[in-house]
């Protein structure tokens, strides 16, 4: 598994200075390009998932990149997907919460309709800076009721330790500090 994930890691990409002056940009298309990579970070996530969680019954996904490992994870388990969307995009009765990220600020809405009380959810985005984004996320499918029981990331940046604004279980696959 570390030498899977070392090869992944590899592959990461850093962009100093975007999207704004200050901020290191990591970069997971790099490792979606290559498809011995690709499919590795999907088995391994999908490995975990089995291994910490095999009582989850469905996947929420963070607009925009966790809505590409979500729903393969989701498939690939056979179970169902949701999405947190930003604000404007989802149809029907939503619920909505407003947020700041590394850098900037946005709102994150559901669908009043899509997780049902005490199902048992993992929320999965690409990367977790501030945790902003994350914990937006939470407030949401805690709204709704919904069981947290597992909040994952394929890229941690430790040292803005977002991770201290979740309350449900963590779980990261490469982190940078
Ligand atoms: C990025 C990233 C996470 C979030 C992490 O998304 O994909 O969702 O920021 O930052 P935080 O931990 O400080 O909140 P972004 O809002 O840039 O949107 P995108 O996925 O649509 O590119
Ligand atoms: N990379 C990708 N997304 C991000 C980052 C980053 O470094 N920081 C906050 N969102």
């Amino acid at each position: 598994e570390d030498q899977r994930i070392t090869r992944i890691k590899n592959l990461v990409g850093g962009f100093p200075d975007f999207p704004k002056p200050g901020i290191l940009f990591r970069d997971i298309f790099p490792v979606l390009r290559n498809p011995g990579a690709f499919k590795e970070l999907i088995n391994v996530v999908v490995e975990h998932v089995q291994k910490t969680a095999p009582d989850v019954e469905i996947i929420v996904g963070l607009d925009s990149r966790g809505f590409i490992f979500g729903p393969m994870v989701a498939h690939a388990l056979g179970i169902g997907f949701v999405p947190v969307r930003k604000s404007g995009k989802l149809p029907g009765e939503t619920i909505s919460v407003a947020y700041s990220l590394e850098y900037g600020k946005d709102r994150f809405e559901m669908q009043k309709d899509s997780l049902k009380a005490d199902q048992k959810v993992i929320i999965i985005d690409d990367l977790i800076a501030t945790g902003g984004t994350m914990a937006a996320a939470c407030e949401l499918v805690g709204l709704l009721k919904a069981n947290i029981v597992q909040c994952f990331v394929v890229i941690e940046l430790e040292d803005l330790n977002g991770k201290s604004k979740l309350s449900a279980p963590f779980k990261s696959l490469i982190k940078y500090s």
